[in-house]
């Protein structure tokens, strides 16, 4: 396994719209979205491939501190004493297929991530981890990381989907009733200090 970087590295757009597809459910556009984080100097997309097929993926960006602080809101969260007006790493999505899980992939997306995120004017990191009740949540990887639960917010994946169309993988047919659950630390409270 190896791990390749968006924007700087060939990758297989139609292979990672399709686990894009396997893992979150379709909306459509993935296409369009992989082309977009692209041309976004500011996005970080690991790609974890192995044998010419992708295994999964991540993304993160660096926002300002008000762009996180709507980001917190359905969370109830206030991230004043974490962000201190500084910019902060967003962790938007990390993802594995499953025939590639348990055998550290997300791990290794993880560590990228920490690594890039140390590299920008960020001093701390925010990410939702999907709480959808099964065997493969990002609940433990946040935790390994040293990251700290902020908020919870029930209804969060069902108002997004609502907006988008696109279903919920573990809940359909039926609308979705996963959770989200806001994480997040700054750089000099993390373990790896
Ligand atoms: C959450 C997710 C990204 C984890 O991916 P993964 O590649 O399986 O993660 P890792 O292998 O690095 O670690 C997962 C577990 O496998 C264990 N593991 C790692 N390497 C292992 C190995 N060689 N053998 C056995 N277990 C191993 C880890 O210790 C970890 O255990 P834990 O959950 O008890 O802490 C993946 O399950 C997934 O895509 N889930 C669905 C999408 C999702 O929820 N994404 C997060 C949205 S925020």
């Amino acid at each position: 396994m190896k791990l390749l970087d968006l924007h700087h590295d060939p990758i297989d757009d139609e292979a990672l719209a399709r686990a894009m597809v396997r893992v979150f459910g379709g909306r459509g556009d993935e296409r369009a979205l992989i082309a977009g984080w692209r041309e976004d100097g500011q996005r970080f997309v690991p790609v974890a491939v192995e044998d010419g097929g992708v295994l999964g993926w991540a993304l993160a960006s660096v926002q300002e501190a008000a762009n996180p602080a709507s980001y917190a809101e359905p969370f109830g969260a206030d991230l004043t004493s974490l962000t201190r007006g500084e910019p902060v790493a967003v962790l938007h999505q990390i993802a594995v297929l499953p025939h590639a899980r348990r055998r550290g992939v997300a791990t290794a997306l993880a560590s990228a991530l920490g690594q890039w995120s140390r590299s920008t004017d960020a001093r701390s990191v925010v990410g939702v981890s999907w709480s959808h009740g099964g065997e493969h949540h990002s609940g433990h990887l946040f935790e390994a990381a040293g990251l700290r639960v902020l908020g919870r917010c029930p209804a969060y994946y069902r108002r997004f989907h609502d907006a988008t169309g696109q279903r919920c993988p573990v809940c359909e047919p039926e609308p979705c009733d996963c959770e989200a659950v806001l994480y997040g630390a700054r750089f000099d409270e993390l373990h790896s200090n």
